[in-house]
């Protein structure tokens, strides 16, 4: 089965990562159609997944689009559209991995009329989208989407309370390999001592830097912990919040906290340095769809604590596998930093418990299972009764 996967960004988020993971596990029958240049096309042709990149025009729809603006933007894009809709002759499947993406698709596969999935990874709620964004992305998925996968239970009831077709919906969450994030101590400790991190109790924030992702929060605990915890800020402002990186700057000054806290911009090596933390602080301010990070700290047997909302509570349970805060709260935040660092010998259980559990629950192998099954089954109901006896057995 040839599938189509596409997705309009072309740096490194939570979605485009996890699209890598499904596009590698299907690279010898896919290719990954972007809509810009940047480190995510690098990635994919590093990982031998065939990746092309579709237009050199950038698709602005912003998050306060009139429903006008939306389609007119859009009809600049007549071209990438056509694009599409040739090329997807050549496929059995188009698989849309963002929203853009998916509106793209869908217009372009009225022509050549594939199954088209899409990959929710997005809350759908006024925190992140306009009215009007809200309902062209809705109204299209219902429409046009053949099955809408969403990376969360929490991302699932979303897409429904916005007015989207339960029926249409199945839950993947995303996988991991839990042998790519083993780091031996020696390599801990030397990282520690490159960032002058010894004797400190590290907290550390993984997350692009922007206002939801919270990293505020993070700063102002600090002002509730004692002098030796510090914080490392590991990731970069990927879709133009630099605002918010001043503003960070700025909290860093008024606070006091030069000496506490590192700022390391985006990097490659996340397992490595989640190793190098005592903790790892997810902040999220509105509710995070699935949450990479959380499980990826979890894998890197740190303890974890994140922000009580959205797909997080299918991820943790509190006091057994991480801890959950209320988003928003500095001060309860402080607590759990100040107790983890109090009863190393609990939290390092805590993160055995954890370990354990998401090296199974969320493998990328499973991940990988459902959907290939997912994706088989709908290239087969969209044949025809004699299509499905003779071809049957070559799809699958
Ligand atoms: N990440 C990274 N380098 C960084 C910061 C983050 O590779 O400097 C990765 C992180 O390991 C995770 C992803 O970016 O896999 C973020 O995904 P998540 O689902 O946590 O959040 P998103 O940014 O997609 O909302
Ligand atoms: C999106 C969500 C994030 C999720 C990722 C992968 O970027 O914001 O929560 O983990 O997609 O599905």
């Amino acid at each position: 089965m040839k599938i189509l996967f596409l997705d309009h960004s072309g740096v490194l988020g939570g979605a485009e990562l996890s699209l890598l993971d499904i596009a590698r596990y299907h690279r010898d029958h896919c290719l990954v159609g972007l809509m810009a240049e940047g480190p995510f096309k690098t990635l994919l042709e590093q990982e031998r997944v065939p990746v092309q990149v579709l237009t050199n025009q950038s698709i602005a729809v912003q998050r306060d689009s009139s429903l006008w603006q939306s389609f007119s933007n859009l009809r600049q894009l007549f071209p990438l559209i056509v694009k599409i809709a040739q090329l997807s002759r050549d496929y059995d499947v188009i698989c849309t991995n963002t929203q853009k993406s998916m509106v793209i698709g869908a217009i372009a596969n009225l022509i050549s009329r594939r199954p088209l999935v899409h990959y929710l990874r997005d809350i759908l709620s006024a925190d992140h989208f306009s009215q009007a964004n809200l309902r062209i992305v809705v109204t299209i998925a219902n429409v046009c989407a053949t099955k809408v996968i969403t990376n969360s239970k929490a991302t699932q009831a979303a897409f429904v309370a916005a007015g989207g077709r339960a029926e249409l919906t199945e839950v993947i969450y995303n996988g991991f390999l839990p042998e790519r994030f083993k780091t031996s101590p020696t390599q801990t400790t030397q990282l520690r001592q490159q960032l002058g991190l010894e004797g400190r109790f590290v907290v550390g924030n993984f997350s692009r830097l922007s206002p939801w992702k919270g990293q505020h929060v993070l700063l102002e605990a600090l002002t509730h912990c004692p002098n030796n915890v510090v914080a490392l800020l590991v990731g970069d402002a990927l879709f133009g919040e630099q605002e918010y990186v001043d503003r960070l700057h700025q909290q860093v000054a008024e606070l006091g906290l030069h000496d506490r806290v590192k700022f390391l911009g985006f990097r490659a090596d996340v397992s490595e340095l989640m190793s190098a933390c005592d903790l790892v602080a997810h902040t999220s301010t509105s509710p995070e769809p699935f949450g990479r990070v959380i499980v990826e700290a979890m894998l890197c047997q740190r303890p974890i604590v994140a922000t009580a909302a959205g797909g997080v509570l299918e991820l943790i349970e509190s006091n057994l596998t991480g801890w959950l805060v209320p988003a928003n709260d500095a001060v309860k935040l402080a607590h759990v930093i100040n107790e983890c660092q109090i009863h190393p010998e609990a939290a390092a259980a805590i993160a055995q418990r954890a370990y354990q559990h998401a090296s199974q629950a969320f493998h990328l192998d499973g991940t990988c299972q459902k959907f290939a099954q997912l994706l088989a089954s709908l290239v087969i109901e969209d044949l025809s009764p004699y299509d499905k006896l003779s071809n049957g057995a070559k799809i699958l």
